[in-house]
């Protein structure tokens, strides 16, 4: 089966009504400090005003829905093997049906403890030995304890200094066995995500959507607009090919035998 592999960012989500985070004028990171919110140092000092702030995103992501994007990549399903790459921490590729997401940077619908060994990636520091780590269907409250090692809990997420999963043996296997890379909706600013844009150059066919694609996209078709402008059209003909390539066998009537 062919497969497809997208990459986004907070651009797929912006319709939806969630902000992005370089935006110039609605982007988060205009209007609160990343080392204020989103760093190890910002949780030890000010631990509730971090949860605040994954609190406010975690409602805001609530009372959002998956825009016409998020169906498109869905919808590619039905006739790719589709792996979905994501840096955003809400769950609307999810709500929209896509099955396989992977998300780089964490789930707000999920806590671990605050000594997670994730935290330091595989080397680790033995002060990170904990494996708690659970669904959420509310945001973490100060107070409330790791069951196995009494840690404050905190939001899945990844902040800025923490580890990444990225799992790069397996993407480099992925790209060169993916037919078709969609970019869609990131800066492309955050490493070690980022890299991706370079790893998945093998892949046969390459798309960017984006208002503003990142410079030095060599190999990718640029689609230059909104993810709900451009995702479902292409989509649409993604599918569309398929079905010209591999035609529905045809009902035969006993008649013609
Ligand atoms: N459709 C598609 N893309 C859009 C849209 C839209 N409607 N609106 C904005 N964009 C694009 C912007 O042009 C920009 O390239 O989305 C991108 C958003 O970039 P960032 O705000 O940097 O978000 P992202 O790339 O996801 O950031 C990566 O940085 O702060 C961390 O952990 C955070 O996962 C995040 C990571």
């Amino acid at each position: 089966m062919n497969r497809i592999v997208t990459f986004s960012g907070a651009g797929l989500s912006k319709e939806s009504g969630i902000p992005t985070f370089r935006d110039s004028k609605d982007g988060l990171w205009h209007h609160f400090r990343v080392e204020d919110v989103a760093t190890r140092e910002a949780w030890l000092r000010n631990p509730e005003l971090v949860l605040q702030f994954y609190e406010t995103r975690w409602h805001n992501v609530q009372s959002c829905e998956p825009n016409a994007a998020h169906r498109a990549i869905a919808s590619l399903d039905r006739s790719y093997e589709v792996i979905n790459i994501t840096q955003n921490v809400d769950d609307l590729l999810e709500r929209a049906g896509a099955k396989q997401v992977i998300h780089l940077h964490g789930s707000l619908n999920a806590r671990k403890c605050e000594w997670h060994h994730s935290i330091v990636g595989i080397k680790g520091d033995s002060e990170f030995h904990c494996d708690y780590r659970a669904t959420q269907t509310a945001p973490v409250k100060l107070g409330e304890l790791c069951p196995k090692c009494g840690g404050q809990l905190r939001p899945d997420v990844v902040w800025f200094g923490e580890a990444v999963d990225m799992q790069w043996n397996y993407f480099q296997m992925l790209a060169g066995q993916t037919d078709v890379f969609i970019g869609v909706g990131t800066s492309g600013q955050v490493e070690p995500a980022a890299s991706l844009l370079s790893v998945f150059r093998k892949a046969k066919e390459k798309y960017f959507i984006d208002p503003e694609p990142p410079s030095g996209l060599s190999g990718y078709e640029r689609l230059k607009g909104s993810a709900c402008t451009h995702m479902p059209e292409l989509a649409h003909g993604l599918i569309e090919r398929l079905a010209d390539v591999d035609p529905p066998p045809r009902y035969q009537s006993s008649e013609s035998d």
